[in-house]
């Protein structure tokens, strides 16, 4: 595989990026393009960059997730910091994908080609089904007494109005591809570190967050598809993926940091160690494959699809109702184990 330098090379081309590098000054420029092509070579190293994609079409199939009635917040009882941070994320999601849908079908009065028009109907399908299924696990988040569910549901319903009010068009497709592309990073973070994130967890919710990431690895393409038609300007690319994931991190920081004061958690040494041990490990995870989303030349297709999630899309075809009570004591199975199966 040849080294990233080439593509800094051919990149010196581009007048956009030659613009850009020409207001730094000269130290910052050479800093940057340093630590740049360097960085580039370590992940082309680690084999960030990769081959091609062997993401299904996509499908839209209703699951049926079934909540113990003795649910409780910390449904990962070994990792109570990362189920709030999941909890806190999910109530993102009916604000969010609708706001995604909605751009989307604003992309769609612009589009003819045939084949991408499918697949924006099939993106607004799943992204549909998913924030569907969050409202589910968010109404049973706010029974359970967590005071944050509808202060942070009022803050995300405003915030994603207010994007569609009085962003431009150009933004919100901007800030879709940006959210797009990290998900499919923590997706891809999710399904690798499944067993240490989700090990011996409530089935339920573990098979609900699963199922919504290997969804949006099989869509990994679609708003990418959609940016590059109507738009394809790089800092745009960029400034939606930084914007997204700074509003989406700072929103679900505001939430678990809310359930964890409530629960007396959030000042506790303990609880404050394993935040800071989850987040170091999360994004030693994370980072690399953040970085690589800001290469000019990335594109979805490049990063090949887990097997796990390969593994999975081969049970969903086969109509497989387990996968929505995975076992997650088995977690480190090549392929995905159902309890009913067990
Ligand atoms: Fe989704
Ligand atoms: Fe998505």
């Amino acid at each position: 595989m040849a080294c990233p330098i080439n593509w800094a090379r051919r990149s010196a081309g581009n007048n956009r990026v030659r613009a850009g590098l020409a207001l730094m000054p000269p130290l910052y420029r050479g800093l940057l393009t340093k630590a740049t092509t360097s960085l580039l070579c370590i992940l082309s190293i680690r084999g960030i960059r990769t081959m091609s994609t062997t993401s299904p079409r996509m499908i839209v199939r209703r699951m049926a997730f079934r909540f113990a009635a003795t649910l409780g917040g910390h449904w990962n009882p070994q990792r109570p910091q990362f189920s709030h941070i999941v909890n806190a994320a999910s109530l993102a999601m009916p604000y969010l994908e609708p706001y995604l849908i909605d751009t989307m079908r604003q992309a769609r009065a612009r589009i003819s080609d045939p084949r991408l028009l499918a697949d924006i109907d099939l993106y607004i399908g799943q992204e549909a089904a998913h924030y569907r299924q969050h409202q589910q696990f968010n109404r049973r988040l706010a029974d359970m007494g967590y005071t944050a569910v509808p202060a942070m549901e009022a803050r995300l319903k405003a915030d994603y109005a207010g994007f569609a009010k009085r962003r431009s068009f150009t933004f919100n497709l901007a800030y879709a591809e940006g959210f797009e592309a990290m998900a499919l990073a923590i997706g891809h973070m999710l399904i690798e570190d499944r067993e240490h994130l989700f090990g011996r967890a409530d089935p339920a919710v573990a098979s609900l967050i699963l199922w919504h990431f290997v969804k949006e690895i099989e869509h990994k393409s679609a708003t990418y598809d959609v940016f590059k038609a109507l738009d394809g300007r790089y800092l745009w690319r960029i400034w939606g993926l930084i914007f997204a994931t700074v509003h989406i991190m700072a929103r679900t920081r505001q939430g678990y940091a809310a359930m964890l004061h409530q629960e007396g958690l959030w000042w506790h040494w303990r609880s404050r160690l394993a935040t800071w041990r989850l987040l170091a490990h999360i994004f030693r995870r994370l980072t690399p494959r953040f970085l690589a989303v800001l290469r000019p030349g990335y594109d979805p297709r490049q990063v090949p699809d887990p097997a796990w999630a390969q593994a999975w899309w081969r049970q969903h075809h086969q109509g497989d109702p387990g996968l929505a009570t995975l076992d997650t004591h088995r977690l480190a199975h090549a392929e995905p184990i159902c309890i009913a199966a067990a």
